[in-house]
């Protein structure tokens, strides 16, 4: 039969593959936003508010304008107008701060831009930018770091959680606190706005390209067809361009204003102001267990810091309720409004930070239980998500404990603190659960089969790094059982099929179903013109007769099998199209059928040399159920990126608020320190490959932000062995180690 012969042909599901865009990038041929030069651009340089409360009293561009190659000095009135939009995430039209750009002559926070310089080159922008003299009526901003939360509201509750804690034999009562940490990917935020007529193009740093042109086309009043967002390389995001900030309406008006092509790219101290941070965030966490370590009652009250502009929450319940069982159990949350700039989402929000604390939390349990935490962890593992009621769609964090500790070595630990040694070090031997949500958003994707033998999918989705070039091409390849250089993949064009965002973790999974409709609709129009058309092996056979399976046209009683390009040429036909969908299940009002995750556990070494003060991360095992895993080198880059990550939340990052002027003092690399290779081991990932197929039909879940859930807890709980201190705030200073 024909279809089994061609189920001998390579697969590429489930292979380590290297990136199919790698050579572009590493020969500087890809092209990213601010890579982008048009004919007569222009370039412009945001004014930041040098306060961080206050008002704006005056705007001097006089000497400004008189610089050479400065072509306007533009501020309050002089832009067309920008209309406020009201973030709505069913319809894509999420914006991170409300407030369109200079609406006011309010400042709320410290960069808030204020004015903007357009020269002919970017020195001559910066340097106008740089003498504009504003005068400010400025008040004391609001930067304390302590958080207190006006009102408080309960994320999720069961069974009576403070009467649990009080009949409880054995509690923990903790205070934990992170810094705001300040996404930094490696390219800075940039925007080229061009408008042809009344047709705009952005070329965007864009974590979703359909949703950045719904909510420009809404803010400058046209309609969505007449603006047209690309980003077909994006120098990570982490979160910080899910949603458009003010730079991007900015530089469109501009351009619209001044009839030319505006580039506009922030700075890295820029990237510490309007364009989002992890805010800070302080947790109380309570537990209560039987002395056989049964969890009785666990209580989470978390507080984060947002801005006067929104109010964004950071969901740090948002694994509390399904990571344990317990009968008791109540997550409150609550906001406290700073003079900083809109927070956003940072890789893994909400269950990253809400894990370093409960993680934190059930070590300190462990350790007062005298209990083993890997143990601890086994004996409150849940039969089903006991916060919504419903089973796990699949769940093996059981066989990520226990693998994770075989591959560690973990049995040999001695739990007495600072009993561990090797080499005149002290080992400290951490280790901690975590989970991230798996859903799948709205997605279409296009195919279309080419006589040559080649084929083109399509989707307005995004590659942020993370390899979606790469995994669109194999999941195409494999369902076509063609090669995989035959496939071009082309994607970050708000004008391709409406696409998911890259955010969440979601993007492959999303694209399964869009990609496997899309092939099967192609192939529906080829066995149509097969069957219709002239001279081919089918020409005259009832189309209802044929199927379309591994890229091949077949009579489904038999009979050979002729590929697509063959029947094409046969046909004289270039091209045939196909086009297909994905429903979401992100989001959904109501109560699921599964409760969808994925789970992981970390283990973690570190050394410890209290006569010089130096702390090393020696070792770290990361394993993983994230169900099929399509490319496991891309996979395991993913990981190992996040536990780098996680290695600085716990060591390194955090953003520091001056209280009198309100700015972010370390808003550069050298202050604002971010893990680098030095800091790093060997990184030892695993996972352990259950298929989800409640997700999807190739069972994948994403691998994006696990590898940071959980990371950070786990390295704490690894210095408290080696030392025996607590680490309840991050980042970890060194001094509190001794
Ligand atoms: Mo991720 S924080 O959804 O980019």
């Amino acid at each position: 039969m024909a279809q089994s012969q061609a189920a001998s042909s390579v697969t590429y599901i489930g292979k380590a593959r290297a990136r199919v865009d790698g050579p572009l990038k590493v020969t500087g041929t890809a092209r990213y936003a601010s890579d982008h030069n048009l004919p007569g651009m222009l370039y412009a340089v945001p004014v930041g508010a040098t306060i961080a409360k206050g008002t704006i009293k005056d705007i001097d561009t006089a000497r400004a304008r008189q610089m050479p190659g400065v072509r306007a000095i533009l501020k309050r009135g002089d832009l067309p107008p920008i209309a406020k939009i009201t973030a709505n995430f069913g319809e894509s039209l999420m914006v991170d701060e409300p407030r369109p750009p200079f609406d006011d002559d309010t400042v709320r926070y410290y960069g808030q831009y204020v004015a903007l310089a357009v020269a002919d080159t970017f020195e001559q922008a910066k340097a106008a930018a740089d003498a504009v003299a504003v005068t400010y009526a400025a008040e004391t901003p609001n930067v304390d770091p302590h958080l207190v939360a006006k009102e408080t509201k309960v994320a999720s509750e069961r069974g009576n959680a403070e009467k649990g804690f009080a009949s409880a034999p054995v509690t923990i009562d903790a205070l934990y606190a992170i810094s705001p940490e300040t996404h930094n990917p490696i390219e800075t935020h940039a925007t080229v706005a061009t408008w042809d007529g009344d047709e705009l193009t952005l070329y965007e740093t864009s974590q979703g390209v359909i949703n950045h042109r719904n909510v420009l086309a809404d803010m400058l009043g046209l309609p969505r067809h007449k603006v047209r967002v690309i980003a077909k390389f994006i120098g990570s995001g982490f979160g910080s361009k899910l949603w458009p900030w003010s730079q991007s309406p900015l530089a469109a008006a501009a351009a619209m204003k001044l009839g030319k092509p505006i580039k506009l790219v922030l700075s890295r101290p820029m990237m510490f102001h309007a364009v989002g941070h992890r805010p800070r965030i302080e947790q109380r966490v309570r537990l209560g267990a039987s002395r056989d370590g049964k969890l009785v009652s666990l209580q989470q009250d978390y507080v984060n810091s947002t801005s006067i502009l929104d109010d964004y929450e950071e969901n740090c319940g948002e694994a509390t309720p399904h990571m344990y069982s317990v009968p008791n159990l109540r997550v409150t949350s609550g906001l406290a409004k700073r003079n900083i700039g809109t927070p956003t989402a940072m890789r893994g929000p909400g269950a990253v930070p809400g894990l370093f604390a409960t993680e934190s939390a059930m070590d300190e349990l462990a350790a007062k239980l005298g209990m083993d935490p890997v143990e601890l962890h086994l004996i409150n593992e849940p039969q089903l998500d006991e916060g919504l009621g419903v089973p796990f769609s699949s769940r093996h964090l059981k066989e990520c404990l226990t693998l994770g500790a075989e591959k560690f070595g973990w049995p040999k630990r001695d739990p007495k603190i600072g009993s561990m040694k090797r080499d005149g070090k002290t080992l400290g031997w951490g280790m901690a659960a975590c989970s991230w949500l798996a859903a799948r958003f709205d997605c279409t994707a296009a195919i279309e089969l080419r006589d040559d033998g080649t084929v083109r999918v399509s989707s307005a989705s995004q590659d942020i790094g993370t390899g979606t070039y790469t995994v669109m091409a194999q999941m195409v390849a494999e369902t076509l059982s063609i090669a995989i250089e035959r496939v071009e993949v082309v994607i970050g064009d708000s004008s391709l099929p409406s696409g998911a965002l890259s955010g969440g973790s979601m993007l492959t999974a999303s694209l399964i179903a869009p990609i496997d409709a899309a092939i099967a609709a192609a192939g529906a129009a080829l066995i149509t013109q097969a069957s219709a058309g002239k001279n081919t092996p089918f020409s005259g056979v009832d189309a209802k007769k044929l199927q379309f399976s591994r890229g091949k046209v077949t009579a489904k009683d038999g009979g050979s099998a002729t590929a697509f390009d063959e029947v094409l040429r046969a046909l004289k036909v270039k091209s045939v199209s196909g086009q297909g969908s994905g429903e979401g299940t992100f989001g959904i009002e109501g109560k699921p059928k599964f409760s969808s995750h994925s789970f992981g556990a970390h283990f973690v070494e570190v050394m410890w040399q209290p006569e010089i003060a130096r702390l090393r991360v020696s070792r770290v095992v990361s394993v993983f159920d994230a169900g099929r895993i399509i490319n496991p080198l891309a996979a395991r880059n993913q990981i190992e990126g996040a536990v780098v990550m996680g290695i600085g939340m716990a060591l390194f990052e955090g953003t520091e608020y001056d209280a009198r002027s309100g700015a972010p003092v370390n808003a550069n690399f050298a202050d604002y320190v971010v893990a680098t290779n030095a800091d790093i081991p060997a990184l030892d990932v695993h996972f352990i490959e259950y298929p989800d197929f409640n997700l999807n039909t190739l069972g994948a879940r994403g691998v994006g932000e696990i590898g940071l859930a959980g990371t950070a807890a786990a390295l704490t709980n690894a210095i408290y062995h080696a030392t025996g201190v607590r680490v309840r705030e991050l980042p970890m200073k060194i001094e509190s180690l001794l």
